[in-house]
């Protein structure tokens, strides 16, 4: 073998190896790095007064999603449970699933959210109660500020994600 060829293989086995580094290594660091995407693509939030919501109760609330592109019409609206415990502490849960992301509804009576899809039921803290769901509901960070409440909301995390 002479050394121009010996030197060709070489190169070409530094440059295999440099094909197969990106290859692994690319999708590890966005894995690293998706909680740093998914936190640049939320934001504060206000969903009204603080005494707009009653203390003990479970209210629907709304808000315009701040990352939306012109053709996300309704769904730039995203809904949202909020419920209010004595001393203004406020519990914010992302109403979808996390099944399937169907929407839960609360009832006052029982005290629970249930999914009509496929029978997921969770507590009025947001964990599971049963069904198949595989974790609580998705609760927002909250803050009030001058007597009003806020989320930090825009985009959630997915089922693959963590919480
Ligand atoms: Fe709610 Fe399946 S989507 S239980």
């Amino acid at each position: 073998m002479n050394s121009s060829r010996r030197s060709f293989l070489f190169r070409f086995g530094i440059f295999l190896n440099g094909v197969a580094a990106s290859l692994i290594g690319i999708p590890i660091l966005g894995y690293l790095l998706a909680p740093v995407r998914t936190r640049a693509l939320q934001a504060w939030i206000p969903l009204g007064d603080v005494d707009d919501y009653e203390t003990g109760r479970t209210a629907l609330a709304e808000y315009e999603n701040p990352f939306t592109v012109p053709w996300d019409g309704e769904t730039a609206r995203i809904p949202c449970w909020v419920r209010r415990e004595p001393g203004d502490v406020f519990s914010v849960f992302a109403i979808n699933c996390t099944h399937l992301g169907c929407p839960v509804r609360w009832f006052e009576g029982s005290g629970l959210f249930m999914c009509p899809c496929h029978g997921g039921v969770y507590y009025a803290d947001g964990t599971v109660a049963s069904g198949p769901p595989p974790r609580p509901l998705y609760r927002y960070e909250t803050e009030i500020r001058d007597g009003r409440l806020w989320v930090r909301g825009g985009r959630l995390p997915t089922l693959s994600e963590s919480v």
